[in-house]
């Protein structure tokens, strides 16, 4: 199983941006945009928007999402939001250890974990972003890093849990810096990442296992990115937020 035995993946990941009423204006002029496109694509919006992006997506390619979520599924957890939310407001699939969580808001691997179990619970399904911070990088653990995420936020779940997440790689020091990794950089990374897939649980759902590259994904950048045999996807955030400029990403 190759590059082109695994389905290509492409989400746009909003942040904290966007009304109700600028979520549904965009969907309106990204469904012709893309409604030809070979790639999955995915959306990852505000909670407030995810209802109003869902009906405005309805019968078209275009996949709604979530940025994070609670490992309940209720409680007295003010200000969280749990999976059956998500997916009664119309999600099917939600980004869980961005690294603007883990470094703003100090999300470890055990909580991603926490979270990742009532994600599968749920049926929605997971990005799970990993990646290291530049200071790693410099440090040379970058390996040691990502072996530790993957193994850790993913610890205890079956091959066939692992096989339907999807993984973002999103090294810290490329997200919103307009410093992209070199499809190298990135690819050297997704390659070790699908080792630890398959020396922790099997070749096959290494082989099985969606891995997208995220961190400053532009139009100009994105094709060669996806030529290389281990880059399954991008998950891309600033370049999202217009859908034209998102679309001629998606069309490559
Ligand atoms: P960026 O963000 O494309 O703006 O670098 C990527 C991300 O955080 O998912």
């Amino acid at each position: 199983m190759g590059h082109a035995d695994r389905p290509t993946i492409i989400a746009g990941n909003w942040k904290m941006y966007k009304t109700i009423g600028e979520t549904v204006a965009y969907i309106h002029q990204f469904i012709p945009l893309v409604k030809d496109v070979a790639p999955l694509v995915y959306l990852a919006v505000p909670f407030t928007a995810i209802r109003a992006a869902s009906d405005a997506a309805k019968g078209t390619n275009i996949v709604i999402g979530a940025q994070d979520v609670n490992e309940h599924a209720e409680g007295a957890f003010t200000g969280e939001i749990s999976c059956g939310m998500l997916k009664e407001a119309g999600a099917q699939f939600v980004i869980v250890g961005h690294s603007e969580r883990r470094q703003i808001y100090h999300e470890s691997d055990a909580m991603v974990n926490k979270k990742l179990r009532a994600v599968y619970a749920s049926g929605l399904q997971p990005i799970l972003c990993v990646g290291e911070t530049l200071q790693m990088r410099e440090a040379g653990v970058t390996e040691f890093v990502l072996q530790t995420q993957v193994t850790h936020s993913l610890d205890g779940f079956s091959s066939g849990q692992v096989a339907r997440t999807i993984i973002a790689y999103e090294p810290v020091w490329a997200i919103g810096t307009n410093k992209h990794a070199t499809p190298e950089i990135a690819e050297k990374a997704h390659r070790f990442i699908r080792e630890v897939i398959s020396e922790t649980w099997d070749a096959e759902t290494a082989a099985r296992v969606v891995i997208q590259y995220g961190g400053s994904v532009k139009p100009e950048n994105a094709p060669k990115l996806l030529l290389e045999p281990d880059i399954d996807g991008l998950l891309v955030g600033g370049a999202s937020l217009s859908a034209v400029t998102f679309s001629q990403i998606i069309k490559g």
